[in-house]
């Protein structure tokens, strides 16, 4: 029996668990529950990323203590992750004592090994917040290409990389101040000195040729040493011997994984040096996205290897996700989290697409909605849940659910038992397309052979009442070996199957021996098609929900301060005239009063509205807005609405008897 520890990236506490964080643990928890399934002693750990600026800033913006902020998200996500059947055997946090002990007793050691030592840094700082500048925190003017307001590290106009103290006109995010340039001492951990040491562990098979390429670049390119300090305040944990310098996140978040398991074993009973002493026999995979490689395979195996431990069997990298082609958007509902998924659709279809589309490579991976639907009820549902349900009511109706004693056609139950040693290998690999594209030609030679000999017809045949059993039994023997296949994809649909079957929790070596004159439970579906309604509804969920601030970038992109909102001068008008507008459809014309003032407006509602209704009328007109000339004359303003459109346009119509001209406040 192995020993396996294995982990998923530790999510940050700064938002939701969203369709990329799922890729993830549904991939580890794939490759866990195979290893559990075939009897293997393994263990799934993980826990919340807590530490960072993020999270301080958050949790002040919030009005709660950051303790209090990373526990809320903390559950958040265990119920997130607990609702897609993601098996985390521990899912703790960093900011514990555990994590605190390994993050000082670790430095130290690198400490004593003279890994560590001490230089002054130049950065930004914001004189009103107090506070160093991280890159992120710092927005300016690109110094290639002129766009405004671009993030200190890159361009998202021209995509040119710099460093925040290059931008023109700096900024801080935080207060708009102009940050100033200030020294302060840092402490780095001399990565170049285990340069020889990185070159052979990552050639060692720890990772995929791929992977191990690219780390030899960086390492052909000169490794530079890390700078594993910040400056207070921070939200983590204080250097030893220092007042007012922390260590910085991705120092003490992969420590993470080793005090969630150091928790775990303390609760399980397991002894924690078995998995993580020097010469340890136990294997430690971690699985992890290929933006976070650095860390997992060049700084981490350094860090234990200078303290003395254990470094990492393998780290198994996947790519990154698209939606419909396109990075996952917030404005286009494609920023999907996990609770709006799982309200709508059953989670195992998103287990099942993705097991059917990973592999062990970091190829980036498209979602397409409707090659989800497809494969969701053409394979999952038309071929594998089809099984039991072309058999369940003949057996139940005429033989009360019992199984033959014997199964007609061993040859052929023999053939998908013969499958378990390449499907087995394929897990190990990480191979999960391969193991659905294995299961669903099996499914197909099944009901070939369900439709080869019908219960249907033999049902109707007098003298052939017999080979209905005959035939169900085989088929019914079939569905349960591709189920045990299946199980570490789909297991809630498995467990309902295994109901079904009515023989308790099927395991790896159940495909060895058939299930027969045994009786099953009565049938109940097992799980419905999915349609592309349902896609909607979770986008326009997407759509309305989506203001978390798990996409960081894209969420800064979006915001604007409230100083910049407070320039809007939002008034109550009354509609004095309205009128359509020859030549345009969608427009009326409406005449305003606000104030004293008359103002015409043109307005896109007229699918939603009469002319004749509208007079008299008090709606909300952003009053300062420069006047705009169209085709048909100048509007001057913009009245407020909203709505999906066509008929449902909402006017934000005000108590009767408002005093026009009133700041909407
Ligand atoms: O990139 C991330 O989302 C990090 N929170 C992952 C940390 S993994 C580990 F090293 F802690
Ligand atoms: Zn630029």
């Amino acid at each position: 029996m192995r020993r396996i520890l294995v982990t998923a990236a530790l999510p940050y506490s700064n938002g939701s668990i969203h369709l990329g964080h799922l890729l993830e643990h549904i991939q580890t928890d794939i490759w866990v529950r195979f290893q559990k399934l075939s009897g293997n002693e393994c263990y799934f750990i993980c826990a919340e990323d807590t530490h960072g600026t993020a999270t301080m800033i958050g949790a002040e913006e919030a009005g709660v203590p950051p303790e209090i902020w990373v526990e809320e998200l903390r559950q958040q996500h265990i119920a997130d992750f607990d609702a897609f059947a993601i098996g985390h055997d521990n899912y703790y946090t960093t900011h514990s004592p555990e994590n605190e002990h390994f993050a000082r007793e670790i430095y130290t050691k690198l400490k004593d090994n003279d890994a560590i030592y001490t230089a002054n840094v130049e950065q930004l700082y914001d004189t009103e917040k107090e506070l160093f500048l991280a890159d992120r925190y710092v927005r300016g003017t690109c110094p290639r290409c002129g766009a405004e307001d671009q993030p200190g590290d890159n361009c998202d106009n021209c995509g040119a990389t710099y460093a925040a103290t290059e931008l023109k006109n700096p900024r801080s995010a935080h207060t708009n101040a102009t940050p100033v340039l200030r020294s302060s001492t840092h402490y780095f951990f001399n990565l170049p000195k285990f340069e020889d040491f990185l070159r052979s562990w990552t050639e060692s098979g720890t990772v995929r040729p791929e992977i191990a390429n690219k780390l030899k670049e960086w390492l052909d390119g000169g490794m530079k040493a890390w700078d594993i300090s910040r400056d207070a305040p921070y939200f983590g944990f204080r250097i030893p011997d220092t007042d007012d310098k922390y260590f910085y996140v991705w120092l003490d978040a992969p420590m993470g994984y080793m005090a969630s398991f150091q928790n775990w074993c303390d609760r399980a009973g397991i002894n924690f040096d078995d998995f993580w002493n020097k010469d340890s026999q136990a294997e430690v995979h971690h699985f992890i996205g290929k933006d976070i490689v650095n860390f997992h395979a060049l700084f981490w195996p350094a860090v234990l290897h200078c303290a003395g431990y254990r470094t990492p069997t393998s780290v198994r990298v996947h790519g990154m996700i698209t939606v419909n082609g396109e990075k996952m958007s917030k404005s286009r509902g494609t920023f999907i989290n996990a609770s709006t998924f799982h309200e709508v659709l059953d989670p195992d279809t998103l287990r099942y697409y993705y097991g059917a589309r990973l592999n062990a490579s970091m190829a980036d991976i498209d979602v397409s909605f409707e090659d989800f639907v497809s494969r969701v009820n053409s394979d999952l549902i038309g071929k594998f849940v089809n099984i039991p349900s072309r058999c369940a009511n003949f057996l139940q109706r005429h033989f009360d659910s019992i199984l033959s004693t014997k199964l007609v056609l061993p040859e052929l139950y023999e053939e998908f038992a013969a499958k378990q040693q390449l499907i087995e290998d394929l897990y190990e690999e990480g191979e999960t397309s391969k193991v659905v594209r294995e299961v669903m030609t099996l499914a197909d030679r099944a009901n070939q052979y369900i439709a080869n000999n019908p219960p249907w017809e033999l049902a109707k045949t007098s003298g052939r009442e017999q080979e209905v059993q005959a035939v169900c039994t085989m088929a019914i023997n079939l569905f349960r070996t591709l189920c045990v296949y299946l199980k570490p994809i789909v297991p809630g649909l498995v467990s309902r199957s295994e109901q079904y079957l009515n023989a308790g929790e099927l395991k790896w070596n159940d495909v060895n021996e058939p299930l027969l004159g045994h009786q099953l439970a009565p049938f109940k579906r097992l799980m419905s098609r999915i349609d592309l309604k349902q896609i909607n509804k979770i986008i326009n969920a997407s759509r309305d929900t989506s203001t978390g601030d798990s996409d960081n970038q894209q969420s800064n992109s979006e915001k604007i301060e409230l100083a910049e909102f407070q320039k809007v001068d939002l008034r109550v008008a009354q509609i004095e005239n309205a009128s359509v507008v020859e030549g345009a459809d969608k427009l009326l014309k409406l005449e305003l009063k606000v104030g004293t003032e008359s103002r015409t407006v043109f307005a896109g509602i007229r699918s939603a509205y009469e002319p004749a209704d509208l007079i008299g009328r008090f709606v909300v007109v952003v009053a300062n807005l420069k006047p705009r000339k169209m085709r048909f004359g100048t509007s001057e303003g913009m009245v407020l609405a909203a709505g999906p459109g066509d008929k449902d346009i909402f006017l934000l119509s005000p108590d009767e008897g408002a005093v026009t001209g009133m700041e909407v406040s």
